[in-house]
């Protein structure tokens, strides 16, 4: 690394405070709650995220501690919290080891071995059963409900090769399971498909000059939306650290449309100014238009713990703070035409939708707002976004908190996209205390109505998800 302070000090910003792992799996019932939890919300709010097991080799990132996922259970105003390891083979070896056997994503090419798939990173409910998914892509690990405890891997009946990336986005329609896996090497990235049923039905590669960052994908009810961003993978430069990310800003942005239905036909790309881009929010077909909005990294602004930029480090490293905006593209079908716009000047991660709404034009997208004066993304409000009025709701965080990414839970019996609640983690950073907050969608400003305090501290998480209590029994 290039930027001030030892490579100890860079790893322990990810873990130590609010990041520093928890090494116990909890289950609690006797949960204090302050308000009154809503009896319309029944269900499992389950999120992923790095909780290293053992103190970590060289090159650590966010990015690759070991996947624990936190769960809060709601049954008729009664809450349960679970906390569960996910038992990876690489966690394994570490434990029969004894210490961490793997190096980090920031290592050196050749300081050890690599590609630890800590199933970290994303949960779905699909094919009947809860998969845990990892950025780089690997093979899903399969969660029992509602215990949490790892069953193994699940790939697909063996019908899914080459494995998958988190992110897999589920039509609600046809209830197939959409996802993309890239490679350093040819050919950079496939765009697949799976059945409910558990089968891989496609698994189509996508031509791309070079190896690119991949991470979210979008699908509208007519494609599948995909990208090369100019965020590329060079492991000749010198110095480089094994993920090998190095921004071209120079490079426009392409955006590829691949049609859903017709397996032959070519993908059709759209040029937009330069870009990198973690996570989108939704998209949607409107006319002539195919509608994509995310959270948008403009330029390479690249903050070390000390708030200085350094204009020579890669956009992203897994150490840094990335400042995105929400934003929206339109692109012609007809004319080939790209309007993009930036929705709001708020810096935000994690952008989210009613999932029932994910393929077919959500109004609401609610995003973390991140502060700009902290080295890491830490959440200080929720904002909501109406995409179709233009206008801005806000759920503030109370100083000294943080927030991760929420979900929007449809409540019980509700009518209308936003009819339900958000629901998440915050942590008071003064004493370490999380708390699982539940928050009407329709008022968020008002905070939360009920707010349950939790016997374990979570780390900040990367995503989850909302499972109905139908998918529980
Ligand atoms: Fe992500």
């Amino acid at each position: 690394m290039t930027t001030g302070g030892s490579p100890l000090e860079q790893a322990s910003l990810y873990l130590g405070g609010v990041y520093a792992p928890v090494m116990d799996e909890v289950t609690a019932t006797d949960l204090t709650v302050i308000g009154e939890i809503p009896r319309d919300l029944n269900g499992m709010f389950v999120q992923n995220g790095a909780n290293p097991r053992f103190h970590p080799n060289a090159g650590h990132s966010w990015f690759d501690g070991d996947g624990m996922v936190h769960g809060v259970q709601i049954d008729d105003g009664k809450p349960v919290f679970r906390s569960r390891w996910i038992k990876t083979e690489g966690l394994a070896e570490d434990i029969a080891a004894g210490h961490a056997t793997y190096v980090g994503s920031l290592a050196k090419p050749g300081a050890g071995k690599r590609h630890k798939n800590v199933a970290n990173t994303d949960l779905v409910y699909h094919s009947g059963r809860l998969l845990a998914l990892w950025w780089e892509g690997g093979d899903p690990h399969e969660l029992s409900l509602p215990d949490l405890q790892t069953r193994g891997t699940f790939t697909y009946n063996n019908t899914l090769k080459g494995g998958l990336t988190s992110h897999a986005k589920i039509d609600p329609k046809t209830e197939e399971l959409f996802f993309i896996s890239w490679s350093p090497r040819p050919p950079f990235l496939h765009v697949g498909v799976a059945s409910n049923a558990g089968q891989i039905t496609r698994h189509t590669p996508i031509d791309l000059p070079g190896p690119r960052v991949q991470h979210d994908m979008a699908i509208s009810d007519r494609f599948i939306c995909v990208f090369d961003f100019p965020l590329m993978m060079d492991f000749k430069r010198p110095g480089q650290d094994t993920l090998g990310f190095v921004l071209n800003d120079e490079a426009p942005a392409r955006i590829g449309l691949v049609d859903r239905h017709d397996l032959d036909a070519p993908v059709r790309w759209f040029e937009a100014s330069p870009c990198f881009m973690w996570h989108l929010s939704s998209a949607w077909d409107e006319g002539d238009e195919f509608v994509l909005v995310g959270a948008r990294i403009a330029g390479a602004t690249r903050v070390d713990k000390r708030g200085q930029v350094h204009a020579d480090l890669p956009l992203v490293d897994g150490e840094h703070r990335f400042d995105s905006h929400p934003y929206m593209w339109r692109l012609n079908l007809r004319t080939g035409a790209v309007v993009e716009r930036q929705i709001d000047d708020a810096f935000v991660e994690f952008p989210r939708v009613n999932d029932a709404n994910i393929a077919s034009g959500a109004r609401y997208s609610y995003m973390a707002q991140i502060k700009t004066d902290e080295p890491t993304l830490m959440a200080n409000g929720l904002l909501k976004y109406d995409l179709v009025s233009g206008a801005r709701d806000r759920l503030a965080f109370p100083d000294h908190h943080v927030g991760y990414e929420a979900c929007f839970v449809p409540r019980d019996g509700g009518s209308g996209e936003d009819d339900g609640y958000v629901v998440g983690f915050v942590t008071n950073r003064t004493d370490m205390a999380s708390e699982f907050w539940i928050t009407p969608s329709r008022a968020l400003a008002d905070g939360p109505v009920a707010r349950i305090r939790l016997p374990q501290k979570v780390p900040p998480k990367f995503h989850g998800r909302w499972l109905p209590a139908s998918v529980l029994s």
